[in-house]
C-alpha cells in the first residue's frame, strides 16, 4: 500500500521532539521533510532539535529545512521557562551526524505540493503559522494543491496557557494564524484542551516510556524543564504533550473523541486577547466553518499510539 506523504512543520521544542518521533517510527506515512519556524525557540535551534530527534528516533533521515526565522508583525518571545534554553531542557542534547539542508523551507513546500499529484501531500504543523501563512501568500494556488493541514493550535474549546484565551502557537504569530484560517484550504486545529485530562501523561505513563529504552528515555528526559514547570502547576510530575496529541490526532485518526467543524476568527488586535481564536460554536455569525477543531482525544488510543510508536 502506497504511504501517505506528510510535511512536518515544526519549531521543535520538547514536546515537538516527542511528536516527530511518533511520526517517524509510523510506517504508514511518508515524512517527504521537516521544516522549521521560530517559536518555542529559534527557527535554527529548532532545525538542530529536529536533526538530534531524527538521530535519536532510529527510523528513516528526512531532511530538514529552515524556514522563516521571524514572524510576520510580532516580536519573537521563545519559551525558554517551558522548554529549556535550547528547547530540549538544556540535558545537552546536540547531533552527531546529521545536517541541515540547503534551501528554504518555504521555498521546498511549494516546490514539494507542485511536484506531487494535487491532495496527496498533508501538512503538520507543531509550531507558530509563519512558514504556512508566508507559502499562502507566495503562492495561493499552489497551497491549494494541500490536501489538508493539521495543527497544533488554538485553546480549542477551552482556556488558553499563554493568556486566558490565547494558545502559544497562535499567540506568537497571530497574523500568520488568521491568515492560515481564512485562506480555505481543509484546516484541522488540534487545541491545547485536546492534550489535557486524562490524556496528560502521569508518573506511570513516564515510568512505562522511561525504561522502554533509549528512544522512550530520550523522549522523557528532553521534556525535564517542563516536568518541573509541571510540578508546580499541577502538583505532580507530568507532561501535558500538545504536539503528541495533534500528531495522534492526524496519523491515527481513531484516537480523536471529539473534532467538529466552526466558523473561527483569530484575534490579532492590539489588546489582551490577541492571539485568542473565536470558535462560533453557537454559529452566531452564520458563517460557514472554516476550520474543524478537535478538542478531546480517547486518551486511551493517545497513550497507547504514543507508546506503540516509541516502542514503549
Ligand atoms: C504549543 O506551544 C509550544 O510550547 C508547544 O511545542 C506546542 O506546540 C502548545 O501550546
Ligand atoms: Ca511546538
Amino acid at each position: 500500500m502506497d504511504k501517505r506523504k506528510i510535511i512536518i512543520d515544526t519549531d521543535c521544542g520538547s514536546d515537538d521532539a516527542m511528536a516527530i518521533a511518533m511520526a517517524l517510527n509510523d510506517e504508514r506515512y511518508e515524512i517527504l521533510f521537516f521544516t522549521t519556524v521560530s517559536g518555542n525557540v529559534h527557527a535554527h535551534q529548532a532545525a538542530t532539535n529536529t536533526l538530534t530527534t531524527i538521530e535519536r528516533a532510529g527510523s528513516y533521515e528526512p531532511p530538514v529545512y529552515i524556514g522563516c526565522t521571524e514572524m510576520l508583525l510580532k516580536k519573537l518571545e521563545f519559551a525558554y521557562e517551558t522548554h529549556g534554553q535550547d528547547g530540549m531542557g538544556d540535558i545537552g542534547l546536540v547531533p552527531t551526524r546529521l545536517k541541515v539542508a540547503p534551501g528554504n523551507g518555504v521555498l521546498k513546500i511549494l516546490e514539494a505540493l507542485e511536484a506531487h499529484e494535487p491532495n496527496t501531500i498533508d501538512i503538520i504543523t507543531l509550531g507558530t503559522l509563519t512558514n504556512i501563512a508566508v507559502a499562502m501568500r507566495l503562492a495561493p494556488d499552489t497551497m491549494r494543491r494541500v490536501r489538508r493541514i493539521v495543527s497544533m493550535g488554538t485553546a480549542g474549546l477551552g482556556t488558553g496557557n499563554v493568556s486566558p484565551v490565547a494558545e502559544f502557537n497562535i499567540w506568537q504569530d497571530a497574523e500568520a494564524a488568521r491568515i492560515v484560517t481564512e485562506f480555505g484550504v481543509p484546516l484541522v486545529y488540534v487545541g491545547w484542551d485536546a492534550c489535557l485530562g486524562d490524556a496528560i501523561l502521569g508518573p506511570d505513563d513516564l515510568k512505562r516510556l522511561t525504561e522502554s529504552g533509549p528512544l522512550g528515555r530520550f523522549a522523557v528526559e528532553c521534556n525535564r524543564q517542563l516536568m518541573e514547570m509541571n510540578e508546580q502547576r499541577f502538583g505532580y510530575p507530568c507532561l501535558d504533550m500538545a504536539d503528541p496529541a495533534a500528531m495522534a490526532a492526524a496519523l491515527e485518526p481513531d484516537c480523536i473523541a471529539e473534532c467538529d467543524e466552526y466558523y473561527c476568527e483569530v484575534d490579532t488586535s492590539n489588546g489582551p486577547s490577541y492571539g485568542g481564536v473565536l470558535v462560533d460554536t453557537y454559529r452566531f455569525s452564520g458563517k460557514q466553518p472554516n476550520a474543524a477543531i478537535c478538542s478531546k482525544l480517547h486518551a486511551d488510543r493517545f497513550k497507547e499510539y504514543l507508546f506503540r510508536t516509541l516502542g514503549a
